[in-house]
């Protein structure tokens, strides 16, 4: 039943991507302001509108939670969290750092079941189910091996209302870039934790975000054999608006940074 549902969210990611590279760089594409910082495009509500009704005809019984509204409350077995395009600043400026991610809660054992992130433009599809491993387009992926922080690179992102919050994650920037050998902001949490999974970065780290951002990418690094937890090492949970990943060698150090110790 998993490996069908995990088939299936291949095909809706295999599909979205060609929505969304259809619409990237277009003249065409409209974009619209959710907040200061935070775009919808026209692009966005096209793939949402895909994924949904694909989710809903074949998974009738599962619920849906997806980023530009659309949703689906039953009682059934699995809640399917939708971030129908990652990255939108990014796909709203020309930038190739985005994808469809779509992540499967287990009501039954109360974790991320499964987890698709597909970035249609670099050809990288990431997937994971419990217990099966992690891969990139079909091949076995893994963590880094880095176990030093002043040898790692890591990645983080900051709050669209990062002009009123002052939880706007400048202190944790200035207290880990000096303990690291780089940081990168790609603009995607998504594509952020698969680089994770992938051994291309050695953490990351960041706050405010929603669970069609972290759903899928968390599977995918726990299955790649990292580790993801909230900031200060709890349990994590796709609920939570906190989130930290990394390749499991660096985690405490990680811990302590964001600590402020
Ligand atoms: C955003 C991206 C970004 C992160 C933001 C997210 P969106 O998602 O994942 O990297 O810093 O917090 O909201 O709006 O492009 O789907
Ligand atoms: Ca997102
Ligand atoms: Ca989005």
């Amino acid at each position: 039943m998993l490996s069908d549902i995990s088939a299936f969210a291949h095909d809706c990611a295999l599909e979205a991507g060609k929505i969304l590279l259809e619409g990237f760089r277009s003249p065409d594409m409209k974009i619209s302001h959710k907040g200061r910082s935070d775009l919808v495009t026209s692009v966005d509500r096209s793939s949402e509108d895909f994924l949904y009704n694909a989710i809903s005809s074949r998974f009738s019984d599962h619920s849906i939670i997806a980023e530009e509204g659309s949703r689906k409350d039953t009682d059934g077995s699995y809640i399917w969290y939708v971030d129908p395009l990652d990255g939108t600043n990014n796909f709203a400026s020309g930038l190739p750092f985005f994808c469809v991610s779509l992540g499967i809660y287990s009501r039954e054992t109360g974790n991320m079941a499964a987890g698709v992130v597909y970035n249609p433009f670099i050809g990288e599809l990431f997937s994971a189910v419990r217990g099966g491993g992690a891969f990139l387009n079909g091949s076995p992926v893994t963590v880094s091996r880095s176990a030093a922080l002043q040898e790692s690179i890591l990645a983080t992102g900051f709050p669209y209302d990062k002009h009123i919050n002052d939880n706007n994650n400048l202190s944790e920037f200035g207290r880990f870039l000096p303990k690291i050998r780089g940081i990168r902001r790609m603009g995607s949490a998504a594509i952020d934790l698969c680089y994770v999974a992938a051994g291309w970065l050695d953490g990351y780290w960041e706050r405010s975000l929603h669970p069609w951002d972290i759903a899928a990418g968390s599977l995918i690094v726990e299955e790649a054999g990292g580790m993801v937890t909230s900031w200060s090492g709890e349990i994590f949970d796709p609920e939570m608006s906190g989130i930290l990943a990394s390749n499991g060698k660096i985690h405490s150090q990680m811990v302590e940074v964001l600590s402020g110790k």
